[in-house]
């Protein structure tokens, strides 16, 4: 019987949108947390940075028996996951913006991806594109900011609209009828974008995908957890707890959510 955790990080709170997506699919696995909120926003750093502090957490997780990591956050994947899966021992799954499904459904040929800089710079998110979209029109755009302010639990706030409302008009514009979130933090300001964008725009994010590939990948690996029980669930942070509690409030099960100097 497997009885190891399933780590998960991210540059903050923005991955728990995915432990959401993977607990609601594998309940009887227990998890691992790990929200950096101390050095987010990863997506204005440089790629030697954001390897370095992808291997920092990768550490902390295998030094607490974690049997497989989930790098919850798009920065981090398209900018260390190759890196991580040469040289740590544990299958790796990752996320990356959902342009496939986007560029396959759009009607118009116009697919907005909202992402970081970070994301939006890096060779993988550029190969994706070229690989999954042809004939199809990618409109780019930098989420600077948006981090910073859900970080902050400003998820609701004029400045969270303002911003959102100026990333959104040129893809607009230009008649996008899919936006992706290309960032684990977005979906969290679902709600206020549908009150934004017209009814024919759809979003869209890998959170689910990400599920289901996790439990595809425990299978393969022969790591599925055999318990009966439903998962516990740890939740470290190395900022303030306390934002870290309001993401997490309409959780029921088993939770720690607890400070950690990482
Ligand atoms: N949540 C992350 C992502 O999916 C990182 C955001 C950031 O720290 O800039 O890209």
């Amino acid at each position: 019987m497997n009885t190891k955790a399933i780590g998960i990080f991210d540059s903050g709170i923005g991955g728990t949108s995915i432990w959401r997506e993977i607990n609601s699919l594998l309940p009887y696995e227990d998890a691992i947390y790990l929200a950096d909120s101390k050095n987010a926003p990863y997506g204005e750093k440089s790629k030697e940075q954001i390897l370095e502090l992808s291997i920092k957490n990768t550490e902390l997780l295998l030094s607490k028996g974690c049997k497989l990591i989930v790098v919850a956050c798009n920065t981090a994947t398209t900018n260390a996951i190759a890196y991580l899966r040469k040289n740590y021992d544990v299958p790796f799954i990752g996320i990356e913006p959902a342009i496939k499904p986007a560029a396959l459904q759009s009607e118009s040929k116009k697919v907005g991806v909202l992402a970081t800089k970070g994301t939006l710079a890096s060779a993988l998110f550029h190969s994706t594109s070229e690989n999954h979209a042809t004939g199809i029109q990618i409109l780019e755009q930098e989420g600077t900011g948006l981090v910073a302010l859900i970080e902050q639990g400003k998820v609701k706030s004029t400045e969270t609209k303002e911003l959102l409302l100026k990333y959104l008009q040129p893809m607009l514009a230009h008649g996008i009828d899919y936006l992706v979130l290309g960032c684990t933090h977005y979906p969290y300001l679902i709600p206020v974008l549908k009150e934004m964008l017209p009814e024919n725009v759809k979003i869209i994010d890998s959170g689910e995908a990400v599920a289901r590939q996790t439990k595809a990948i425990l299978k393969q690996y022969a790591l599925s957890s055999s318990s009966e029980e439903k998962g516990k669930h740890q939740f470290y942070t190395n900022a303030e707890v306390k934002i870290l509690d309001v993401f997490l409030r309409d959780i029921s099960s088993q939770k720690e959510v607890k400070y950690l100097d990482f």
